[in-house]
């Protein structure tokens, strides 16, 4: 069951190509919430630039995160999509957040030590305080629901404690976030099941969704499958395909077939691939349509864009307002 009249709040890093993984774990568990809750969903370029980045592909890369949004079918009649660094109360709230947050609690969060290692020769304080303004994002909407997956609940953990120690110092304000957990699988990368689907393993481990139906056949048919028979639930080249499958397929009496095929390890991987193939190339089609539709239309993304950010900042304003009063701030 999906939540109802929840406000809801979930940010997106404009990093490039989307892939299925970020499809089917993010955007298309948000568009499903934006229809019975009041949905904030931001493309989050703040938290983008604590990793070193290229200044000149920062613009396209927002501007394609915004497309793929609305393409996956983010609307803006339902939602407020809008991009962070355009509403100033985000980095406002988390100086202020700054002041009440344990030094300690920051240092032992698994994401910022995975970044230290990845990129030790540019540790900064952002990436020190990424989560402070990732509860920022959160709080200034009040949201009561923080879709995302599992990496990112430490961070959501954090913003709940801030919440409380907020409430504690300078009286109730803030409630406590949730994480919400779509009852999504791992989609995992095509040559090396062991890892999950993500950009930074390589282009041939991911389906991007601008994937054109020839490199999808050719990825799809170079996919890992299952050594020595599989058939089980545990991950395996020939599970994470099959998984893939029964996201996607809306004809329950063949995935239920197919899965009877796989625990038997009879499953015929030269027919299964090609209609996984086919498959995959119908769910996208039409976001690759919308996609290109709104990329002939900026200025309609660009209003789409302004007016989420006008809608945001209502709120953002309002929040930033009552925090600063309850702190003893003018
Ligand atoms: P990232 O770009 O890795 O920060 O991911 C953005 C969103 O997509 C997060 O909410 C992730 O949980 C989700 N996501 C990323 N990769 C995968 C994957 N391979 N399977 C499922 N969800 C994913
Ligand atoms: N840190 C999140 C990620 O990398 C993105 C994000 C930023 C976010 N602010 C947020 C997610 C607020 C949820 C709520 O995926």
């Amino acid at each position: 069951m999906l939540p109802q009249g929840k406000i809801i709040f979930s940010g997106i890093q404009p990093s490039g190509d989307i892939h299925l993984g970020n499809y089917l774990g993010a955007l298309q568990n948000w568009t499903l919430l934006q229809n019975d809750n009041q949905c904030f969903f931001s493309i989050v370029d703040y938290h983008a630039i604590t990793i070193p980045y290229e200044v000149a592909e920062m613009p396209k890369k927002v501007q394609g995160a915004a497309l793929d949004a609305l393409a996956a079918g983010l609307d803006p009649e339902k939602c407020v999509l809008f991009i962070q660094s355009q509403v100033p109360e985000h980095t406002e709230l988390a100086w202020l957040l700054n002041t009440i947050t344990p030094l300690g609690e920051l240092e032992r969060m698994t994401q910022y030590k995975d970044k230290t290692q990845q990129h030790a020769a540019a540790i900064n304080a952002g990436l020190l305080n990424y989560p402070i303004l990732m509860a920022a994002d959160i709080l200034l909407y009040h949201a009561e629901l923080v879709p995302v997956g599992e990496d990112q609940a430490q961070h959501v953990e954090l913003t709940r404690l801030l919440s409380r120690k907020f409430n504690s110092l300078f009286g109730e304000y803030f409630h406590e976030p949730k994480v919400y957990e779509a009852s999504v699988p791992r989609v995992m990368s095509l040559l090396d099941p062991s890892k999950k689907m993500s950009k930074s393993l390589g282009p041939n481990h991911c389906l991007n969704l601008s994937d054109s139906p020839e490199i999808i056949k050719k990825k799809i048919a170079k996919a890992v499958t299952d050594e020595g028979g599989g058939g089980g639930n545990e991950i395996s080249g020939g599970r994470n395909l099959l998984n893939l499958f029964k996201m996607l397929s809306t004809d329950k009496p063949l995935k239920q077939k197919l899965e009877q095929d796989y625990r038997a390890g009879e499953l015929k991987y030269s027919e299964f691939k090609p209609l996984l193939a086919e498959t995959i190339i119908k769910v996208l089609e039409p976001i690759q349509t919308r996609r290109a539709e709104l990329t002939a239309k900026p200025q309609k993304v660009n209003k789409i864009l302004m007016s989420g950010r006008d809608r945001a900042r209502l709120i953002a304003q309002k929040t930033l307002q009552d925090v600063k009063a309850k702190m003893g701030l003018a």
